[in-house]
């Protein structure tokens, strides 16, 4: 080791380290207030001005992290946030957490990651460590930060350290949170890689080393693809099944689920979404086109669940047809609009996508129930979330199931409703012949 390697060994093991966090999302703000309840003097910079008034002014915005954890650590000023970047010299670790969307044609968009490292670029200091954390394609790390990083004229390994660090945090997850979700960590060199170990360490129960960046990029991408591939193919076979008739897809996983090994289960759904499992293969498949190179199976899986909102819509237009009315004066009530079950988080939700399809196919009176997201824009038009109550309920000629919270009441849902289109299997526990009646799911095999 070095002697830059050895003094920020030695401030780590200290706890002297100064932490800084770039963008406070909902990978950023978690991580941060994780080191300043460990000791460690933590900054925070995000150029969204109000999630630093908001964090001045004591306010937590980030559901996973409690109000109180957020409040005590400004408090003891141990952490603060800021807009700019002034001062990062005075870090020794900085880790990146911005966004990695795609653009309109589904190519990345690493403009934050850029942004962020000409920042931090602008006052590296000999003896840093930059940690990257988003997601992004293989070779994001040595091919576009590092090379912004040394064309201040300092050097990878000797002067300063770098490595990536995929984050795996899931959002409403009430058993793993940062502290405790292993994760994986590739630097550039092998002190980068250990730099990078300890810091993690600190706030992290069980850091593993592997022998690249690029490893740890690919990494991250293979377990969002899993997830994506696995989702697809439970959707298609749904699908299937509805087409045959008679066969329950959702019977169907949970009795492949009773196999003890080689099987996890995955269910069916209106889509997916989320700036992760929805995103992240389109990092790669782009990459793997610039090597001659197709992933069929990331495209496959893509496509189908980019289909599911629009096989939802159609549920929806298959049932309207029954109804004596047209089209214009049916209501429909949309039930959860957040990507998944118990977050706030509406980014390319699947549930958005179906309303939107909704109001495109003529429907005038779409709205919709979230406990988390109280208002909404979707299709060109402002929406608030509508109370959940016994007269919205039956005024509701049908009520679709998108996003399954469970602090709903399916069993008041499904006594006041006429018709539900359930995509999530929410309301499964209602065994009732008569109530039963009035649900169609998704993947039961009775809708064709
Ligand atoms: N949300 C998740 O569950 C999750 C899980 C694993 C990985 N990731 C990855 O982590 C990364 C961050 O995701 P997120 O969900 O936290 O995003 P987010 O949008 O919640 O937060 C990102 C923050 O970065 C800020 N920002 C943007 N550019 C900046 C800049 N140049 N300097 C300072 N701040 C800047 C934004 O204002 C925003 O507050 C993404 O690459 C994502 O794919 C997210």
């Amino acid at each position: 080791m070095n002697v830059n390697a050895q003094a920020l060994e030695e401030k780590l093991r200290s706890k002297k380290a100064k932490i800084g966090v770039v963008g406070l999302g909902y990978v950023g703000l978690p991580l941060a207030v994780e080191f300043a309840r460990k000791g460690f003097v933590t900054v925070g910079i995000d150029l969204d001005k109000r999630k630093i008034d908001s964090l001045a002014a004591g306010k937590n915005y980030i559901q996973d992290i409690r109000d109180e954890e957020v409040s005590e650590v400004l408090a003891n000023g141990k952490f603060r946030a800021q807009a700019d970047y002034s001062n990062t010299g005075d870090l020794d670790v900085i880790y990146i957490c911005v966004p990695t969307p795609f653009t309109e044609n589904k190519e990345p968009d690493i403009s934050f990651i850029k942004s962020a490292a000409e920042s931090i670029a602008k006052n590296l200091r000999a003896g840093q460590l930059i940690i990257l954390k988003s997601t992004t394609y293989p070779n994001t790390t040595e091919g576009l930060v590092q090379p912004i990083l040394e064309a201040t004229g300092k050097k990878t390994g000797t002067d300063f350290f770098l490595a990536f660090s995929p984050e795996r945090i899931d959002p409403g997850n009430k058993k793993y949170s940062t502290a405790n979700t292993p994760i994986v960590v590739g630097g550039v060199t092998k002190d980068c890689t250990s730099l990078a170990v300890l810091v993690n360490q600190q706030v992290i129960a069980q850091v593993i080393p592997v022998s690249s960046p690029k490893v740890a990029e690919m990494e991250k991408l293979l377990e969002n693809i899993f997830r994506s591939v696995n989702i697809a193919l439970v959707n298609e076979l749904a699908k299937l099944c509805d087409r045959m008739g008679g066969i329950n897809m959702w019977e169907v996983v949970e009795a492949a689920a009773t196999k003890p090994f080689g099987f996890m289960p995955f269910y069916p759904g209106p889509g997916i979404g989320g700036h992760c499992i929805l995103i992240d293969p389109f990092y790669l498949s782009w990459l793997a086109r610039a090597h001659d190179f197709e992933t069929n199976f990331i495209t496959l899986a893509a496509e189908t669940n980019e289909s599911m909102p629009f096989y939802v819509r159609d549920m929806v237009i298959h049932e309207v047809a029954h109804l004596p009315k047209s089209i214009s004066d049916v209501k429909v009530l949309v039930l959860g609009v957040a990507f998944k079950r118990d977050v706030d988080d509406t980014r390319h939700s699947p549930a958005l996508k179906v309303i939107e399809l909704l109001l495109k196919d003529g429907l005038q009176h779409v709205s919709y129930n979230d406990p988390f997201v109280p208002k909404l824009s979707v299709g060109g038009k402002d929406l608030v979330s509508t109370p959940l109550t016994e007269k919205e309920l039956h005024e509701s000629d049908i009520i679709v199931i998108t996003t399954d919270h469970t602090q709903y009441d399916y069993e008041f849902i499904v006594q006041h409703a006429s018709r539900i289109i359930d995509t999530r299997n929410a309301a499964k526990k209602i065994t009732g012949v008569t109530l039963r009646k009035k649900i169609v799911l998704l993947g039961a095999g009775e809708h064709t």
